[in-house]
């Protein structure tokens, strides 16, 4: 059978109360035995007087008519219990003891000891002067002899009752006591203990709470907390409480930034979809199209009508074609940059990269005015140029694409302290305010952009700033109608572990 285990209040108060009882107990024993042998020192004095003062009496006596009776006679009466015998040479043993009559205490009327009683009495003396004896009917003595000096041998005794009635009675006083203060402590440390422990118990209240909460789906949130009161860190128990309330916020926490992780990815992936929805259905229905045409064209003949629609839908099919296969590498790009693959370092000055980067983009749109600030200096930076080069021309794409004709675009380029900074201005209608929050997000795009056809897929701006991040720079904007900046800041220092490592 299994033993139940014992709960830390009880060992706690079995501990305490098993040692304060031992001390107890050892503090009556020492007690009792010291007083014990102080009383039978003190009885030991008091038939040692009893004893010289009765062989004086003796010796006023010739040993022919010295018996217990006759020189007890001759002394005031003797208190109770006192025992006397007398061996004389020539009367023999004789001894009496004075007994209690009609209660008194102090005086006693003497009577005599049977032959019995009075060779128990020399028995427990042979050899000794001094003895304890068990006497029948009379109980426990302690008797004494002396000779006088006429040869008779005189034997006093006293009885041991009243010692071992106080020894008793002591005993009693300090075993009720022990039992009454054990008692009181047991209370007092029950008490002390469930006090001290409460907190514990709060602390397995919280965490059953929390467990039995579903955390594995939805949005999940722990609020259970030890309370307060049964927190406090100055206590040790108290900071097991404080302890797990940490603990708490930090799951909390992490699962909270879990949950958004996990709504962004399942948004990303809704929005990837949906992208790459539209070229799919416009290649199959254009497909379909052709092919309906085809054959219901007489066979072998094809008039020109059907060459047309039949060209038409191939370009069509063409075009969605490239937009998809876009989508599906900017994703696959931005997959890589999340996993830190794809950079491939060198040096690249910022300000030759901005030179190209707008003669590729001003053809593109002649109906928007370009310029350009550069310093006469290169502006080096440790990184990837393609990638590098891709940030501007995403930049620029924007400006130009998010932007009415007429806009002035300027790229600039220039070194603030330790840093390579290239910014993008326009001086168009600015951000759309619905795209504000999450301007950098995937597939986050302003609804112009996204009511155009052929409209970008919002993963510009996303790839720019993993590219940027990805070169531990920082890309930020600021925007307000006719002034639009896109800001790329670049450690030209390249950061410890990061670029340059990443070179070698
Ligand atoms: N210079 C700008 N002026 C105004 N709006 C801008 C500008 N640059 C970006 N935006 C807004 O930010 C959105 C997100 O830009 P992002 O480059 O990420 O996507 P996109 O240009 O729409 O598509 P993609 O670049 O993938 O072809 C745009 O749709 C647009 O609404
Ligand atoms: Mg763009």
């Amino acid at each position: 059978m299994m033993r139940r285990p014992m709960s830390l209040q009880t060992r706690l108060m079995t501990a305490v109360i098993g040692f304060v009882s031992l001390i107890l107990i050892i503090v009556a024993v020492i007690t009792s035995a010291t007083l014990g042998k102080t009383m039978e020192d003190q009885l030991d004095q008091k038939l040692a007087n009893n004893a010289h003062q009765l062989v004086r009496l003796t010796e006023a006596f010739p040993p022919s008519s010295a018996t217990a009776q006759n020189v007890l006679a001759s002394s005031p009466a003797p208190p109770v219990g006192v025992l006397f015998v007398v061996s004389s040479p020539v009367t023999g043993f004789s001894g009496v003891v004075a007994k209690s009559t009609s209660g008194d205490e102090l005086t006693g009327s003497l009577e005599t000891l049977s032959g019995a009683q009075l060779a128990e009495i020399a028995g427990a003396l042979n050899g000794t002067s001094v003895a304890t004896v068990s006497i029948t009917d009379l109980g426990s003595y302690r008797v004494m002899a002396l000779p006088t000096n006429d040869g008779v041998v005189v034997v006093t005794g006293l009885p041991r009752d009243e010692i071992q009635n106080q020894l008793t009675q002591l005993l009693t006083v300090i075993a009720l006591a022990t039992i009454g203060g054990l008692i009181l402590l047991a209370l007092t440390t029950a008490i002390t203990i469930r006090v001290s422990l409460r907190p514990l118990r709060a602390v397995a209240t919280t965490a059953t709470r929390v467990a039995n909460q579903q955390l594995d789906r939805g949005e999940v949130s722990i609020t259970e907390r030890v309370p307060a009161s049964e927190a406090d860190p100055r206590t040790e128990t108290g900071l097991v409480g404080a302890s797990l309330n940490k603990l708490l916020d930090h799951v909390n926490t992490a699962l909270a930034s879990r949950q958004k992780n996990e709504e962004r990815m399942r948004r990303f992936v809704a929005d990837a979809s949906h992208e790459l929805r539209t070229p799919l259905a416009s290649i199959r229905g254009y497909s379909e199209l052709s092919l309906r045409a085809l054959r219901q064209a007489p066979s072998g003949v094809q008039g020109p009508e059907v060459v047309e629609s039949t060209t038409t839908s191939l370009e069509r099919i063409q075009a969605q074609s490239l937009r998809m296969t876009r989508l599906v590498e900017d994703l696959l790009l931005l997959a890589r940059l999340d996993e830190g693959q794809e950079l491939v370092y060198g040096t690249v000055d910022l300000a030759q990269l901005a030179l190209e980067g707008l003669s590729d983009a001003r053809p593109t749109a002649a109906d928007h005015h370009w310029n350009i600030e550069v310093p006469d200096e290169p502006v080096t930076i440790v990184g990837d140029a393609g990638r590098m080069h891709q940030v501007v021309a995403n930049l620029l794409a924007n400006a130009r694409t998010h932007t009415p004709a007429g806009t002035t675009i300027t790229l600039s380029v220039a070194r603030e302290a330790d840093d390579a900074v290239l910014r993008v201005h326009d001086d168009g209608p600015g951000i759309d305010p619905a795209v504000r929050e999450e301007l950098f997000a995937r597939f986050a795009r302003g609804d112009s952009s996204r009511a155009r056809q052929t409209g970008g897929t919002g993963l510009g701006l996303a790839i720019a700033k993993a590219i940027v991040e990805g070169h531990h720079g920082v890309l930020s904007v600021d925007s307000e109608p006719g002034d639009t900046t896109f800001t790329v800041r670049l450690p030209i220092t390249p950061q410890p572990g990061g670029a340059v490592a990443s070179a070698a």
